[in-house]
């Protein structure tokens, strides 16, 4: 038998080769296709990050056109889809609804679930992209008990979320534009990050062959746990927690640092950066941005920035390079924007499609891929006895 490793949560095994995303985790590097992030930030628009990702090269101006009119012609839900959404709690969680209906897609769109047709897979890929903001506006609007809106085709991608979203209550003017800008810039910041435990998940149920669809829609529930993509939420709970204490900061780093208490500074720390995360930095910069214009200071977000500022300077984060990471200052905003706490993760999901996407496709076409199988170590009792019945 062959030597086998233990390696648990797989912190030192590659799975795959990739030619998708790039991190220098001490360096906090991070590049998409090689284009650095910071450029793409300033520069790129989610949609031709989408495209990047996906296609692997960036769009001319007349391809980038034609894919955003794709998406915006397939933005509808599918015939069926609002009676199921209806019929679901509508005090569950959104991610659980997210979830669940992405997988559904595979039921209303049978003629794009194979993954041996790239015809179908082209299907499902513009499907999921189009479709993924009208669900989550939709499962929104009937979790606040409002009536969903259908997409309006002369919208763009994410004025048309925002308009699914929040209706005649969406800002206009000039704040509209800077949250449409915001929001473009996190889901940009989102689109990929190579194997995290979503995208790894995606890989995992795709190396099966079984579809697009229900792959991503496993995805979303690996997203969906507060280690990961739930981390956005449970910053925004625990700063609420901080507060409802008197806001003693001290404590509450007392009580994370208490092995017992088992209480982690959410939004800190990450398995491969040892140093700043790129992205935090950017969000950092656009959360000032966002909440300087409000007349009065936001106390999360001045909690958040002392927050930070006392776990920088504690030995115990330092030691342990512990820094924030993109989750850490994505709720602030979020919460600026109105959104509640509860749809934050889906946020993170919409982002991080084309990126689940992009991994999938990319093993679909790698004749090295294998169906993942990870091997053990058995430490169970050994052979005994099977006590008869009298
Ligand atoms: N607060 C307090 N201590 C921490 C934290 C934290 N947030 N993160 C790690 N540690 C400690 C951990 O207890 C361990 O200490 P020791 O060596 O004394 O036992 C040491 O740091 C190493 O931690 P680890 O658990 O081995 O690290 P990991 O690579 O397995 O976990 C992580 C990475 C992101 C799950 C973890 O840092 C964490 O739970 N962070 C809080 C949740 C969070 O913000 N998640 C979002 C991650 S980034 C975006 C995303 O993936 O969605």
């Amino acid at each position: 038998a062959g030597m086998v490793t233990l390696d648990p949560g797989f912190g030192n095994t590659a799975s795959c080769k990739s030619e998708i995303t790039y991190i220098d985790g001490a360096a906090g590097i991070l590049r998409y296709r090689g284009y650095s992030i910071q450029d793409l930030a300033t520069g790129s628009s989610f949609l031709e990050v989408c495209y990047l990702l996906i296609k692997g090269r960036l769009p001319e101006a007349a391809e980038l056109k034609e894919f955003a009119d794709e998406l915006r012609s397939n933005a509808e839900l599918p015939a069926g889809m609002a009676d199921m959404l209806n019929a679901f709690p509508r005090n569950a969680h959104p991610m659980t609804l997210l979830a669940s209906s992405v997988n559904t897609l595979s039921a209303f769109y049978a003629d794009s679930v194979d993954p041996q047709d790239p015809a179908q897979v082209d299907l499902a890929t513009t499907r999921l992209l189009a479709k993924l903001p009208t669900i989550a506006a939709h499962i929104y609007r009937n979790s606040i008990g409002e009536t969903p809106i259908a997409p309006d085709p002369s919208l763009d991608y994410v004025e048309n979320f925002l308009n699914m979203t929040f209706g005649s209550a969406k800002p206009e003017g000039e704040v509209g534009e800077l949250f449409a800008k915001a929001m473009d810039l996190l889901l940009i910041l989102h689109a990929d990050h190579e194997q995290n435990c979503s995208t790894a998940t995606v890989r995992v149920v795709g190396s099966s062959q079984a579809d697009l669809y229900g792959s991503v829609s496993a995805g979303i529930n690996a997203l969906f746990g507060p280690l990961h993509g739930g981390a956005n939420q449970a910053v925004l709970e625990m700063l609420e927690q901080i507060r409802e204490m008197g806001g003693d900061l001290d404590a509450f780093l007392a009580q994370v640092k208490d092995r017992e208490s088992k209480t982690r500074l959410m939004g800190f720390g990450h398995r491969v950066y040892k140093n700043f995360d790129p992205r935090s930095r950017e969000i950092k910069g656009l959360a000032r941005q966002i909440l300087d214009r409000q007349e009065r200071p936001d106390e999360l977000f001045e909690l958040a920035l002392q927050l930070e500022d006392k776990a920088l300077a504690d030995p115990y984060f330092t030691e342990r390079k512990l820094y924030p990471n993109v989750d850490f200052f994505t709720g602030v905003i979020y919460r600026a924007m109105g959104f509640p706490t509860s749809m934050f993760t889906v946020l993170f999901a919409i982002g991080r499609l084309p990126g689940w996407i992009a991994h999938w496709r990319e093993q679909l076409n790698d004749p090295a891929t294998r169906i993942s199988r990870p091997r053990q170590l058995y430490v169970g009792p050994g052979e005994r006895a099977y006590p008869g019945r009298a």
